[in-house]
């Protein structure tokens, strides 16, 4: 092998790296999830599980991180808005009810794929307070193109702190 045919192999490797360094948020976790089995009806989200509304929306751990839980559906985000901390760890477990979808947040990278039957998980982190439109990124019907909701992100500081069964949402503002 030639120096010249090795420098193109290096280099081609170089590029299929980089590809998934920077798109990390963008791969098919769904996948992974489907291949290790966390099944999820898609047609009962509503009625039992991690899904009910009770459960949806922004809810605080005691490391200072925040999950938040949505369900993707023709044709909105649910919850509507959705409030979150500044700058700590937000694990994001979405699914959808429906169609395939796809979560992201105008301005970062983030793109989550919400698909039926699978929970897609993923961690994000917003730097600085600021509200961000929510818009879904996979052709998912007639309605797709007005599907989209909000995320809030506020200072910490401003971060209402919730008990129990209390979960986070623009209302609690
Ligand atoms: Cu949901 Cu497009």
């Amino acid at each position: 092998m030639n120096w010249r045919k090795l420098r193109t192999l290096a280099l081609w490797a170089l590029v299929l790296c980089v590809i998934p360094a920077t798109r990390y948020y963008q791969i098919d976790v769904p996948l992974l999830r489907f291949l290790k089995g966390s099944h999820i009806d898609p047609l009962s989200l509503h009625l039992s599980g991690e899904f009910v509304e009770s459960n949806l929306g922004t809810e605080q751990n005691s490391d200072g991180s925040v999950t938040v839980r949505m369900i993707a559906q023709q044709y909105l985000f649910i919850p509507h808005c959705i409030l979150v901390p500044a700058g700590v760890p937000v694990h994001l477990r979405i699914t959808s009810a429906d169609a395939v979808h796809s979560l992201t947040f105008n301005g970062t990278d983030f793109a989550v794929k919400a698909l039926p039957g699978t929970i897609s998980e993923a961690q994000l982190r917003f730097p600085r307070a600021g509200d961000y439109k929510t818009v879904c990124r996979e052709f998912c019907g007639a309605g797709h193109y007005a599907m989209r909701s909000e995320l809030n992100v506020v200072p910490r500081g401003q971060f209402p702190a919730l008990r129990g069964e209390e979960r986070g949402n623009c209302a609690v503002q």
